[in-house]
């Protein structure tokens, strides 16, 4: 069999790897550079081993192309773009239309299209197959399914094989074949009844991590100010067996997923008629998290951060990774900048940065912790500064969250 995947990202690339090893692969991208970066056997994530790409290569199980007339014989094709928000913050299809573009004009066999781009309700059904048909001149009678991807970028202990994964159809045939399809490489499949289901539990999912992130970056506050520590208080609570998960405080959310994704519900919500007040609270407080910490630092620093040298210590959007998709550093900076502080930063797993590059970690009058990468020396850092606030828990007996 052979299938192609729309986006070679960190969800597209992901699933290469994976259904490398059972299928013919056809990882088709738009961007050229990393399509050729792929021919070469040079992966861009951090999951996926450059080892590997060029191992299926070689073998002929995969190559990336930018030339849509290389899936028209595909059997399968599974889509992976991004659905980021608009610069109003509503849901932007825009990379989806474009891919149904690609597939509605290129496929013109029979296949099963399935959608694993987040999105909200209705995505798959009143959104991706009008879309695709209206592009297609064929009279092909395509199958759609929805299979939310699930990946956390960086993580070792839960990949494509362990996590469970949701899965519908428009039809009975079109969930019989993505059972069949994903059966080779993942163990735990879950049918739901409709993709609309499958729809929200992602979109509920990340949801659940972002107001929960925001209640303990709010208690973070909360605890500051009766003078207690929010981590033992945290650890404290946490010693309950049942009806408690622990969140920690941080900068904010980043990613492509937490800050984004519960918009798409609140967005679909509130079409609906539907009160999405905690979403919309959550992505305050979440935001609002940068401008608090800038206003601690500055009060721990005689009240001013006019001409100070300020040294932000990771930009990642987490630790260990090198994405910096709406990382928390970006409105840290901004709000440290619009104080009057010279700042500069430090992550060498990021390397290079909106025209900037990743500064030593040495010499500044304040340095703030934003993301910790493991590789990031805690003795290191402590010497980067007379004074460091820590946002992330982890560089002990400083001041922080
Ligand atoms: N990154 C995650 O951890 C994660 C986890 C679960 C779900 N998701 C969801 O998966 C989807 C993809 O996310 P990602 O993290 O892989 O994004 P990404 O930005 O890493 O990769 C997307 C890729 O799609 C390519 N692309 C853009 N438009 C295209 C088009 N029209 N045709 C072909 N390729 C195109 C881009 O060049 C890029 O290489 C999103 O909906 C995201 O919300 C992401």
């Amino acid at each position: 069999m052979k299938i192609a995947i729309i986006g070679q990202g960190y969800v597209g690339l992901t699933i290469s790897a994976f259904a490398s090893e059972f299928y013919e692969v056809v990882g088709f991208d738009t961007n050229q550079n990393l399509v050729d970066n792929l021919n070469r056997g040079i992966s861009h994530i951090e999951g996926v081993q450059s080892s590997i790409i060029e191992k299926w290569i070689k073998s002929g199980r995969y190559k990336a192309t930018t030339n849509g007339r290389d899936i028209a014989d595909v059997d399968i094709v599974i889509v992976a773009v991004p659905t980021p928000l608009t610069s109003n913050r509503q849901p932007d299809l825009s990379f989806l239309q474009s891919a149904c573009k690609t597939v509605g004009e290129n496929v013109t066999r029979e296949v099963l299209i399935i959608n694993e781009s987040t999105s909200f309700p209705g995505t798959l059904r009143s959104y991706i197959k009008p879309m695709i048909e209206n592009f297609s001149s064929s009279p092909a009678e395509h199958l759609y399914a929805i299979s939310p991807e699930r990946v956390d970028p960086g993580r070792s202990d839960f990949n494509q094989k362990n996590t469970p994964r949701l899965y519908a159809g428009l039809s009975k045939e079109a969930s019989e074949r993505t059972r069949e399809f994903y059966s080779k490489f993942c163990d735990n499949l879950i049918e739901v009844s409709s993709p609309e289901v499958a729809e929200a539990a992602k979109l509920f999912e990340n949801t659940f991590r972002q107001v929960n992130i925001a209640l303990v970056n709010e208690f973070a506050q909360i605890a500051h100010s009766l003078g207690i520590s929010v981590y033992e208080t945290l650890d404290a609570a946490n010693t309950k067996p049942y009806g408690f998960m622990k969140f920690t405080p941080s900068a904010g959310v980043g990613g492509h997923c937490i800050p984004v994704d519960p918009t798409y519900l609140a967005a679909v919500a509130e079409e609906h008629g539907a009160p999405a007040t905690f979403i919309r609270r959550a992505n305050e407080v979440n935001l609002e998290m940068s401008e608090y910490i800038v206003r601690r630092v500055a009060e721990d620093n005689g009240g001013s951060l006019k001409g100070k040298n300020i040294l932000v210590v990771g930009v990642a959007y987490k630790p260990n990774v090198a994405d910096v998709r709406e990382t928390a550093a970006e409105l840290v900076i901004e709000h440290l900048r619009s104080q009057g502080a010279v700042v500069s930063w430090h992550d060498d797993v990021v390397g290079n940065w909106k025209g900037e590059s990743s500064s030593p970690l040495q010499g500044a009058d304040i340095a703030v912790v934003v993301t910790k990468h493991d590789s990031v020396d805690e003795e290191k850092i402590l010497a980067s500064a007379p004074y460091v606030f820590d946002t992330t828990g982890k560089v002990k007996g400083v001041n922080g969250l």
